[in-house]
């Protein structure tokens, strides 16, 4: 069977290989040190208490076992994820349980929003650079990504308002807290701003905030949603991938009624429902640990890592040319060399002839051609040791890679 021309225009016109992966999977086959994935760190799974966690709910009394028969996810983890984000000071007054949303991660909450509420022709105002698998939903749906230019404390204000002055843009994607890929907060000022912004050219925001809770010295600020009170123009995303574990594929969106009703139907029409039996479990474990106790725990681990991450850096590569910036949560590290021409070209390089893995910045901008000269970097796996190791490895291939050029 040919299968060349049986595929969707979809498939073949606005789906690309995931590039992130593809070099992934090379760095895996050539047996080099990862300082980019952006998982968390194995060792800071509860596993004992997610063991225990599954055992008490598969030995209760309840069935699990038939469709669920929530649509929006069952009811104590909605009503605990909502009180957990109103105690953090993160959710404005009209949020109520029945407005959280319970997603297969954070990811699918991007998609479920971007088929509610973006049609094919449509524009999305990004950050630029921004996290390229939000891209490939957008891509796919066939909308048309405008990237703005991220700053360390935020959207470049003025780019942003030329765009909106030239372009109907219905929807703004970020990533306020910890940005992937550069480890960058916007200021509860710019946020300000935006929403302004938003009022004034009619936009709506889609938030994404997987890492807000991995922070080490500095605040990320309020969240969007909270600052647009009762403006319920502001689609929030949560995950609980990066603080307890991924493979549980579970995230939230909150989202006013009438959004809500329409993911309810496409959720009917995508997957007919999620597993209780996860989501039980996830309420289990986060009423039976001291989850404030969980998170102190992670972030103090995440900052060692981040600590000796910068260091090593700055010590090995630093001298070759590599500029870091020194972030105050979440995973990522955003670097520039300013002499390399071809940031792809060195990354595949450095796989194969230095056995170290970084992933090159070009996949996170939304405009083609840009980006060369970064790299992102994860400290998130990556230990004291490891961080030495992949650090001298990577400032030789920099040496090396320039001898050649
Ligand atoms: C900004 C951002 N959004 C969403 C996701 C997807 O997370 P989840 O596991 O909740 O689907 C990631 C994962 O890396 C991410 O970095």
């Amino acid at each position: 069977m040919d299968w060349g021309n049986r595929f969707s225009r979809t498939v073949t016109d606005r789906l690309e290989d995931s590039a992130i992966a593809l070099m992934m999977r090379e760095a895996a086959r050539e047996g080099a040190l990862m300082l980019s994935a952006g998982e968390p760190m194995k060792e800071l799974y509860p596993v004992e208490q997610l063991r225990e966690s599954f055992l008490r709910v598969l030995s209760d009394e309840s069935n699990y076992w038939g469709y669920s028969k929530y649509r929006t996810g069952v009811k104590p983890l909605l009503e605990w994820t909502e009180r957990w984000m109103r105690e953090e000071g993160l959710l404005p007054g009209w949020v109520e349980p029945e407005n959280i949303f319970i997603t297969n991660g954070s990811q699918e909450g991007v998609s479920l929003l971007t088929g509610a509420l973006l049609d094919p022709g449509d524009t999305i105002m990004v950050e630029s650079p921004s996290y390229p698998d939000a891209f490939g939903v957008f891509r796919r749906d066939g909308v048309i990504l405008e990237g703005v230019d991220l700053l360390p404390d935020g959207p470049d204000l003025d780019a942003m308002e030329s765009l909106l002055a030239t372009k109907k843009i219905k929807v703004f994607y970020t990533i306020p807290a910890y940005q992937n890929p550069t480890g960058f907060s916007t200021s509860d000022e710019k946020k300000r701003r935006i929403l302004e912004l938003a009022r004034r050219f009619d936009f709506l925001i889609f938030e994404d905030d997987p890492y807000r809770n991995i922070t080490f010295e500095a605040s990320p600020g309020g969240t969007y949603i909270n600052a647009a009170g009762d403006d319920e123009r502001v689609l929030y995303l949560g995950s609980f991938s990066k603080v307890i574990a991924p493979a549980l594929r579970i995230g939230w969106i909150v989202a006013p009624s009438p959004v809500v009703t329409v993911l309810e139907k496409l959720r009917i029409a995508g997957t007919l429902c999620l597993p209780d039996v996860i989501q039980h479990a996830l309420h289990d474990l986060v009423s039976n640990i001291d989850f404030n106790k969980h998170l102190e725990k992670i972030c103090l681990a995440y900052r060692v890592n981040r600590d000796a991450f910068v260091d090593s850096l700055e010590r090995h590569a630093g001298p070759e040319g590599l500029e870091i910036n020194i972030p105050s949560g979440g995973f990522f590290i955003w670097g520039k060399v300013p002499w390399i021409k071809n940031a792809g070209d060195f990354a595949m390089y450095a796989i194969k002839k230095g056995k170290v893995a970084v992933v090159p910045g070009g996949h996170f901008f939304p405009e083609p051609g840009k980006g060369n000269g970064y790299l992102r970097f994860s400290f998130a796996q990556v230990t004291p040791p490891m961080a030495e190791e992949g650090a001298a490895r990577l400032a030789r291939a920099l040496r090396e890679y320039r001898d050649l050029q």
